[in-house]
């Protein structure tokens, strides 16, 4: 009886979800075909040496913009340094397969001649080293520099958000461009690295024949986009999004934010790494003013114009923009010239579009942000409405809170939660005065208190997310107090917050597998080539979604795939206590869970937190409607000016003096006031 109200539930909206899904998975797969049909036969149908050369030049691009997508789009980092990681790879390259650096030979530099990386070259009677690093071996390579080189300069930025990781990075952006101007013995300086090798494919020299350059950089793109594309689709994209977001909630979910902005931060770096290798040996020179600022603002308005976080939007924005300089601002201005003889302007007839990029850079932003914030391809699809029958179907009788591998740890002999002398201090104002507060395994514990009590300040340093001046948290016996708060999250304490704290770009599914992030194991390889084991871990994260949305009845269920930002308040409020219980916590702690829903949802949400209850979750609950309260728990700890005034059951707790004092007294005295005035 219990399965059929399951199957009902589920079934329709998910079958519904796999057939569009299987279609649009074909949809998408024909469309690849084409792409690369056009890619592989445009040299030979078109032909021309320059066009060539330009679309090979577009692709380098393609290749940056998906790069920096990865730290923009996807974790949300604003960085406005990004061509330095491409100078850092064209001159990995650059000084490694150049006249650049002549060391004298000595037999420490043999071993690197049998692997080709370097020749004897003998003048005279002095013979010197000369590099030869062949440019397969280079692209790799000047990733993993680059890569390096990115945790290097994102490690001081962790702490920064916005603004001010925005101007340390254009701080980054331009040291290195001077750094390899000013150190001329390694870089030839402001003249440029000369005569470097072109790529040797089998013994066929590339040389300055454009076609197979032009191949190499369709292989590059093709490439990053199946790895940006893995990427996003998996526990790593997920992540960075989650961070994007909303980087505390996302921390308490689980996710090791410095980890993170590093990964992003060297994966992004290691894109434009690659591509400078192949930039610099397409062109067999480099210079420092190929690398500065304007690059990496053009990157930028690639994405933006493409779409951020979109894969194909970002390649489409730098195909675009890079075609438009190169093809169509040179071709309108030839018109322009001629429309400028016909009527005998000499302005029209000198006119050079192509001089005014940024002008024209400019004028496309600001059309972007006024019709079309998302960029030409968004990176989130827009969601069909509910079908009639999906909106209207009836929220099945509560069959109880069905969740598996929640632990009874009733009979532990350790508190589950043991506070002691806990000390909150916020400038002048003490949010918590030695709060000492015991949580038995497998209780309820509820919280109460008037506003600014320091209430949301326990579950702030509970989790991790306020440092508390002195005092201990023990989680089961174990000291918490101090560790990061995905570290906590990991222990196993999950809580909601206060004010709703979702993930808005991303969808019901996605929020509520980012709880799963802790309990996942798939790292940025096992993510690019989805081995059988990711798939599975990956399948198993979504059916243990779905086991505790489907909680929730048919309010969450068909909803499964719309962004959060389209749902009602409190569906929201069921979606943050989904992503809390998919951490798979010992101790779940609920700041205000029913403001904002109306009487009968409260009633719903009540009953569902005591089945949880029932299951042997330990719960803290911060709540303001006093009948919910007695409905739920065991105990009652009162706050008042960040002190605990009064612990004891309910109907006790009801009673007190000092509790009334603290709640009615000061209403009582605003009301006397407001009569008097
Ligand atoms: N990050 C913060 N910085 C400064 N003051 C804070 C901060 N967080 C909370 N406070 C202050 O601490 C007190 C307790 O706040 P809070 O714990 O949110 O209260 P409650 O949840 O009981 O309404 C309030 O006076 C609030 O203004
Ligand atoms: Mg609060």
């Amino acid at each position: 009886m219990a399965s059929e109200t399951t199957s009902t539930v589920t079934t329709p909206a998910s079958r519904a979800a796999i057939r569009s899904g299987t279609l649009r998975r074909y949809g998408a797969q024909a469309g690849m075909v084409a792409v690369l049909l056009v890619a592989l036969l445009f040299p030979i149908v078109n032909g021309n040496a320059g066009d060539i050369d330009a679309v090979a030049n577009a692709l380098a691009f393609a290749a940056l913009a998906l790069g920096l997508n990865i730290v923009v789009g996807f974790a949300g980092l604003l960085d406005l340094g990004y061509a330095a990681f491409f100078a850092i790879g064209a001159y990995t390259y650059g000084i490694l397969s150049s006249w650049q650096l002549q060391p004298a030979w000595s037999s420490f530099w043999q071993p690197f001649a049998w692997l080709d990386l370097v020749q004897k070259v003998t003048q005279g009677d002095t013979s010197v080293v000369h590099f030869t690093l062949s440019f397969w071996i280079a692209l790799p390579l000047s990733a993993a520099v680059a890569a390096f080189f990115g945790v290097l300069f994102g490690a001081p930025t962790l702490r920064l958000r916005g603004d001010y990781l925005a101007i340390v990075t254009l701080g980054f952006g331009e040291i290195v461009p001077i750094v390899v101007r000013n150190w001329a013995s390694l870089t030839n300086g402001a003249a440029g690295l000369n005569g470097v090798a072109p790529p040797n494919l089998f013994g066929y020299n590339f040389g300055v024949e454009i076609t197979p350059y032009y191949y190499v950089a369709v292989a590059i793109v093709g490439l990053l986009i199946f790895v940006s594309s893995r990427l996003r689709d998996s526990r790593i994209g997920r992540a960075w999004m989650a961070l994007r977001d909303d980087s505390i909630a996302a921390s308490t979910a689980g996710v090791d934010l410095t980890r993170y902005k590093l990964l992003a931060f060297a994966l992004g770096a290691s894109f434009a790494g690659m591509t400078g290798t192949f930039y610099i040996a397409k062109l067999q020179t480099a210079t420092p003013d190929m690398f500065m600022f304007p690059v990496s603002v053009m990157i930028l308005v690639m994405i933006v114009l493409g779409g951020l976080g979109s894969v194909w939007g970002v390649v489409v924005g730098a195909i675009f923009l890079q075609l438009l300089q190169s093809w169509f601002l040179p071709a309108m201005s030839g018109w322009l010239h001629s429309v400028g003889n016909l009527v005998g302007s000499p302005w029209l007839q000198q006119i050079q579009l192509a001089q005014s990029i940024e002008l024209i850079f400019g004028i496309i932003l600001v059309v972007m942000m006024l019709y079309r914030r998302d960029g030409l391809i968004p990176a989130t699809r827009k969601q069909k409405a509910l079908s009639f029958e999906q909106q209207n179907a009836q929220v099945g009788e509560s069959h109880g809170f069905r969740m598996s591998g929640i632990v009874r740890e009733e009979g532990s002999a350790v508190p589950a939660l043991e506070i002691k002398g806990v000390t909150v201090r916020f400038g002048g104002l003490v949010a918590l005065k030695s709060v000492d507060l015991t949580v038995p395994p497998g209780g309820v514990l509820a919280v109460i208190g008037p506003n600014g009590s320091g209430k949301s300040t326990l579950f702030n340093v509970v989790t991790g997310l306020t440092t508390a001046e002195s005092g201990s948290i023990r989680l089961f016996g174990e000291e918490i107090i101090g560790l990061p708060p995905h570290k906590i999250a990991r222990k196993g304490i999950a809580r909601t917050f206060q004010n709703l704290r979702l993930f808005t770009n991303l969808t019901v599914m996605d929020n509520v597998l980012i709880g799963q992030h802790s309990r996942l194991h798939t790292g940025p390889l096992g993510a690019v080539l989805r081995f059988p084991r990711v798939r599975a871990e990956e399948a198993k994260a979504r059916e243990r979604v779905i086991e505790i949305i489907a909680n929730f009845g048919n309010r969450l269920l068909p909803r499964a795939d719309q962004n959060v930002a389209a749902l009602s308040y409190a569906n929201r409020r069921r979606v943050e206590i989904s992503r809390a219980l998919a951490t798979n916590p010992r101790i779940l702690l609920l700041d205000e869970p029913t403001a904002g829903m109306n009487p009968a949802e409260t009633l719903e949400l009540a009953q569902q937190i005591k089945d949880l209850h029932k299951l042997g979750l330990t719960i803290i609950v911060i709540e303001h409607k006093l009948d919910v309260v007695v409905r739920l728990a065991d105990t009652v700890v009162v706050l008042d000016h960040g002190e605990k005034i009064a612990e004891g059951k309910p109907d006790e707790v009801r009673r007190n003096e000092e509790v009334l004092r603290a709640y009615l007294g000061r209403n009582a005295q605003a009301g006397s006031a407001g009569i008097a005035a």
